[in-house]
């Protein structure tokens, strides 16, 4: 649609998580006289970070180095992780970890004063960093939402971003938004600038069940898509492996119960008080992600149960109110204390390991549009993203981008012309296609798929999208098409990689296959679909 007002700025960030307002910050800190606008869909403060309970991953102890934490996201990622990416995000994370706190974030520490390091899936060091025992995120986002507001970048909120602006030359020049809220930046509009970040975050929400919040409706990747940029590795869901159990029917953001329960050493059980874990892997509860959750499944279908449990009760009462006192409340709220009772655990959809390709600058195949976070793939996360990475890989290479963008303004590579207009019809999805694609995804595309579960999903998928429907374009019906293209995108990866590899999980093709598989799967969107 054609905008009905413009704003302009020098650098463009969409979404407000640790890697869009970090950038935002960094940039700042680079060129305290650019205009920086950070465009959110809801309130600064929305979105997966805050959400985030088990901490973030740096090499802070002594007897720690970055090629243990190398090799253990090597590990993690199955064979698909790029080297060079993790070696950046492993050297470089102490010091932007040590930005957060200069920045204002305040993590838990002991007696001394120092940081209290904890453990999770797949690491084989005390590496985590946590805030308020388990509200990391909530801490992270209140430091980098007070910063924000005292730097005086500019922000709007409630402003969905809908396609990016190119220049005749093919570079992003802007993205058009809609805005609900009122006065003279109310409906559709647009900014221009000479560079485009994208930190939208995930896209959880294609799923019935998630960790995600209501917002995570992979509208960069989709944004993404539409513009001719490449994404990649989207089959490679990620499902945590511990998320309350509230039944088979619940729908929308579930409770996560964080891996730093098991780090701190709860052990997982079936119906029977039998621990599963022992037999499966030599980190037993603390293997990676992925073996977890698939050691959950496989449990459930020999037990028949629908989902195992969690016991902690070792932990006794002021430990669960000391260092876990989200997940102590989240229990107690859902009738279960912990204290004396086994905490009800599935896996659900957690988090995007694939993403908008970038490189090691956050560049996409699009010049001029950077993509940052859950919405990128920046290649440190492979087929299955180490526990505690993602505020990690967004801190750092929120530093990166800031960097790469202020170098193209200063040395004059940065101009992107007049935007285009864009005149294709967008073809809105009816809002009540939204609960079938997530019914459909989790039955079809979840953690364990099929040539048949996914072909059943790619059919649903695109009849949804060839049923024609008048629709009224609203914020819904932007996020229902988002969703729908990612979904659809992700379905055609997960059809195409025949094997099982970290979190993508084939039941007819059951085993790794390293002679055919040991690549990427890249996405671009084409007039028939992704
Ligand atoms: C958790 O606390 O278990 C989540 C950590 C993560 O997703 O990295």
């Amino acid at each position: 649609p054609a905008p009905g007002w413009t704003v302009q700025a020098d650098v463009v960030v969409v979404g407000s998580g640790i890697a869009g307002l970090t950038l935002a910050l960094r940039y700042a800190g680079l060129d305290p006289e650019a205009k920086i606008l950070v465009v959110t869909k809801d309130v600064l403060s929305s979105g997966s970070t805050r959400w985030a309970q088990g901490g973030i991953a740096a090499v802070l102890d002594p007897r720690d180095t970055p090629a243990e934490h190398l090799s253990d996201t090597l590990l993690a990622g199955v064979g698909l992780c790029d080297e060079e990416a993790v070696r950046v995000l492993v050297t470089e994370g102490p010091d932007a970890l040590r930005g957060l706190i200069a920045m204002g974030a305040r993590f838990d520490t002991d007696e001394a004063g120092e940081l209290q390091l904890t453990r999770e899936g797949g690491h084989r060091r005390d590496r985590i960093v946590h805030a308020g025992g388990d509200a990391t995120g909530a801490e992270v986002q209140r430091a980098l939402v007070a910063a924000v507001r005292e730097s005086g970048i500019e922000v709007i909120e409630h402003a969905l971003v809908l396609d990016l602006l190119k220049d005749a030359e093919g570079r992003a020049a802007g993205v058009t938004l809609h805005v609900m809220g009122v006065g003279e930046r109310d409906g559709v509009g647009a900014v221009t600038a000479r560079a485009v970040v994208l930190a939208t975050g995930g896209m959880g929400q294609v799923y019935a069940a998630t960790t995600n919040p209501v917002v995570s409706t992979g509208d960069g990747v989709a944004l993404a898509l539409r513009a001719g940029a490449v994404v990649r590795d989207l089959e490679f869901v990620q499902f945590h492996p511990t998320v309350f159990w509230l039944g088979e029917d619940a729908s929308g953001q579930q409770p996560l119960i964080s891996e730093a329960v098991r780090g701190e050493g709860a052990v997982l059980v079936d119906a029977d008080g039998t621990r599963f874990m022992r037999d499966v892997h030599e980190l037993a509860d603390l293997a990676p992600r992925d073996v977890v959750a698939k050691a959950i499944m496989r449990r459930i279908r020999a037990t028949g149960a629908d989902h195992v449990y969690l016991d902690a009760r070792h932990f006794g009462e002021e430990k669960w109110r000391t260092r876990f006192p989200t997940i102590h409340a989240v229990c107690l709220e859902h009738g279960v204390d912990p204290v004396t009772q086994l905490i009800p655990v599935a896996p659900a959809a957690h988090y995007a390991s694939g993403g908008v390709r970038t490189d090691l600058h956050g560049r996409t195949s699009v010049p001029g549009l950077y993509a940052c976070g859950e919405v990128a793939c920046t290649g440190v996360h492979g087929a299955n993203r180490l526990a505690s990475n993602s505020l990690l890989e967004g801190l750092v290479f929120a530093g990166r981008i800031a960097a790469d963008i202020h170098a193209d303004v200063r040395e004059g590579r940065a101009a992107a012309g007049e935007p285009v207009p864009d005149d294709r019809p967008t073809g809105l999805i009816d809002p009540r296609a939204r609960v079938r694609i997530q019914g459909h995804m989790s039955r079809g595309a979840s953690v364990l798929r099929s040539r048949e579960s996914l072909g059943e999903a790619a059919r649903t998928l695109l009849n949804l999208r060839w049923t024609p429907v008048a629709v009224e374009p609203c914020t819904e019906s932007w996020e229902t098409t988002n969703l729908l293209t990612v979904a659809s995108a992700l379905v055609a990866a997960a059809r195409a990689r025949q094997e099982t590899r970290g979190s993508h999980w084939r039941e007819d093709f059951s085993e790794r296959d390293d002679a055919l598989w040991l690549g990427h799967l890249d996405v671009t969107l084409t007039a028939e679909g992704p």
